[in-house]
């Protein structure tokens, strides 16, 4: 849930490390921002600054007692885990009386009994309250022994257990970082008389978009020109370059007030950008990315879609189209409860890992769990090169962009759009259905970024909603079928973004409970079906507004262009344009979003950065 940053530029270049380093934590502070810290290599030796709370004063600090010039160090940036966010916890920790500087992403779940044993054999006293910090000594400990930096990382990381992405600098061994990872991300990136280490390529984005994708297990070592990469044993491991599909541009807020307000107008785009180019020349869809045999395909019997928060929501989402479409029964898990319960899964279970960063730990996890049981995995994922993906049997990426904000969103519109495609093309692979009515439902998605344009350029109503509602303390979400999911979603974004108790509910469970929590003024959105559906739940759903006004509630209809029915009941109506059943939450979520967004600004918070949350949650 860190980020991390490392660079080594030759001296006679422009740039300072300084100034690359706190460029890539300024992009890294979405993974955790409880404190951050540098420390840098000069020719006055090792210095290291941190501070508590955001990066901002951390920059205050440096601005007020500026560090000597340097071509080379290291930087992070927090999300806390062991130890309070104090600046005695922050990193970088720092050993052999100063000269190493370390940070970490991750857990080392053996730390307390290293800790015992530095403090007992070696009299180390620890000045800080977290796991880290042994780290830091073990290093100290094993340079002193092998007086080579690589090679004391491998002996360290050896000793290690649990999660890490480590990086260290040694005042002895100048232009140099080295860095280790064990189920914990970190990329290299390739520059000119220059190189980098990230948590993920937007540290380095500026600099250089070539990048260099490490395995698990392995130890790098970065120099102004070289990048040489070992297994913990100090044997040369391949690296995989690659290049990256976004630029700098895409991870700044280009005139957006915050990253969420970015990436919700994005969406369009997400959804265009997933769909593009995977078709054939006669319309088939072709998966190039599912290198799963069609055979083994062919003979599933049984989905699970494994995933946390709003990607588990879009997998809710996605149940209802893969049945319908492929007859294939599809259960949704929220993957840290997965592996725990003992799941029913076999060689005939197709296990759909969604997830934006790739790197969500319970998320690694399940996959893991799933593939010991002989179940093929497809990884969704917006992150290429990372755990997920890296480890699952194929993957199929979303093409989102970059995802800054905690709170995701086109992330969610992308993961939908993605599983639509897998449920098509599971249909087409097993004759469920027929090439025209895929290419129909294709055609269908191909009109969805417009529609969503359209909903994005209607939401001025629910701006001014949100900020006239900015002291309202609860508020329910109620949706049916594919709308239910979309409730959820629509809560969770109040709840992370502008900690308000909010609940989505199935509309139809209403009677058995919640609809006690109806009381006059309660606000409550209502995801409302297409009255056009065959079989449509509309009636129903009008039949729960009706029930919640009667008892006072303040209903907050979403309702498609030209159903008039839901007018008598409705204190307000947000429209959204007319689409297909299934396509339904590809713009219902949307005003969502922004309600959120906006009456979480309109409270002063953070939108970006809401308290207490990480983008990536690489911890279980
Ligand atoms: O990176 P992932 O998609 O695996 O993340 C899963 C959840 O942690 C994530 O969706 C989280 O719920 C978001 N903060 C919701 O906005």
């Amino acid at each position: 849930m860190c980020g991390i940053v490392g660079y080594a530029g030759a001296p006679d270049l422009d740039a300072s490390a300084l100034d690359v380093i706190l460029d890539g934590l300024r992009r890294m502070e979405y993974r955790g921002y409880d404190s951050a810290g540098v420390a840098l290599l000069t020719p006055e030796g090792l210095v290291a600054r941190k501070r508590s709370g955001k990066l901002a004063r951390l920059l205050q600090s440096l601005h007020d007692d500026p560090l000597p010039r340097s071509n080379t160090g290291i930087g992070h940036t927090r999300w806390a885990t062991h130890g309070a966010p104090t600046d005695a916890n922050a990193h970088p920790h720092l050993a052999a009386a100063g000269r190493i500087a370390l940070v970490h992403n991750g857990i080392i779940e053996n730390f307390a009994a290293l800790r015992a044993q530095l403090r007992d054999e070696a009299g180390i006293e620890f000045v800080s309250e977290t796991d880290t910090e042994v780290a830091a000594h073990l290093l100290a400990q094993a340079h002193a022994a092998c007086g080579d930096l690589s090679r004391a990382m491998q002996d360290v990381a050896r000793r290690l257990e649990g999660a890490f992405t480590l990086l260290a600098v040694h005042a002895d061994v100048p232009d140099t970082v080295v860095g280790a990872r064990r189920n914990s991300p970190l990329v290299v990136g390739l520059g000119e008389g220059a190189n980098f280490l990230g948590s993920d390529v937007a540290a380095f984005i500026g600099h250089t978009r070539r990048a260099v994708e490490l395995g698990q297990d392995q130890v790098v070592t970065i120099t102004p020109s070289t990048v040489t990469i070992t297994d913990f044993h100090g044997n040369t491991a391949p690296g995989r370059e690659y290049a990256v599909d976004w630029d700098a541009a895409a991870a700044e807020k280009g005139g957006f007030p915050n990253f969420m307000a970015k990436e919700i107008n994005e969406q369009p785009r997400a959804v265009a950008d997933t769909l593009r180019g995977r078709t054939d020349g006669e319309g088939h869809l072709t998966l190039d990315e599912l290198r799963i045999d069609e055979s083994v395909l062919r003979g599933i019997n049984k989905i699970v879609v494994v995933a946390c928060g709003t990607a588990a929501y879009a997998g809710m989402v996605a149940k209802y189209a893969i049945e319908h479409w492929c007859r294939i029964p599809v259960e949704v898990e929220l993957a840290h409860e997965f592996r725990y319960r003992d799941p029913v899964v076999d060689s005939r279970t197709l296990v759909v890992a969604i997830s934006q960063s790739g790197e969500t730990m319970d998320t690694i996890m399940a996959v893991r769990h799933a593939r010991e049981q002989g179940s093929r995995v497809i990884a969704i994922c917006n992150t290429r090169g990372s755990t997920i993906p890296r480890e699952s049997d194929a993957a199929l990426y979303t093409h989102a962009g970059p995802e800054i904000a905690v709170a995701s969103t086109k992330a969610f519109l992308a993961q939908i759009t993605a599983c639509y495609l897998l449920g098509l093309y599971l249909a087409q692979l097993r004759g469920n259905k027929y090439h025209d009515e895929i290419a129909a439902i294709l055609a269908d998605l191909r009109t969805m970024p417009g529609a969503i344009q359209k909903v994005l350029e209607g939401l001025e109503q629910v701006r001014t909603m949100a900020r006239w509602m900015a002291d309202t303390r609860s508020v329910l979400f109620l949706g049916r079928h594919v709308g239910f999911p979309v409730a959820m979603e629509g809560a969770l974004k109040l709840k992370e973004l502008a900690y308000i108790h909010a609940e989505g509910f199935a509309a139809g469970e209403l009677k058995h409970g919640p609809i006690a929590l109806i009381e006059p003024g309660q606000p409550v959105f209502v995801i409302v079906p297409s009255p056009r559906g065959k079989d449509s739940l509309h009636n129903k759903v009008v039949s729960s507004i009706q029930e919640i006004n009667a008892r006072g509630a303040r209903t907050i209809v979403i309702a498609e262009d030209g159903d008039d029915e839901v007018l008598p009941f409705a204190s307000e109506v947000i429209r959204i344009p007319q689409v297909p059943t299934l396509m339904a939450p590809l713009v219902s979520v949307v005003p969502l979003q922004v309600f959120a967004c906006e009456l979480a600004t309109a409270k002063g918070l953070d939108v970006d950065q809401p308290r207490n949350l990480a983008k990536s949650v690489t911890v279980e």
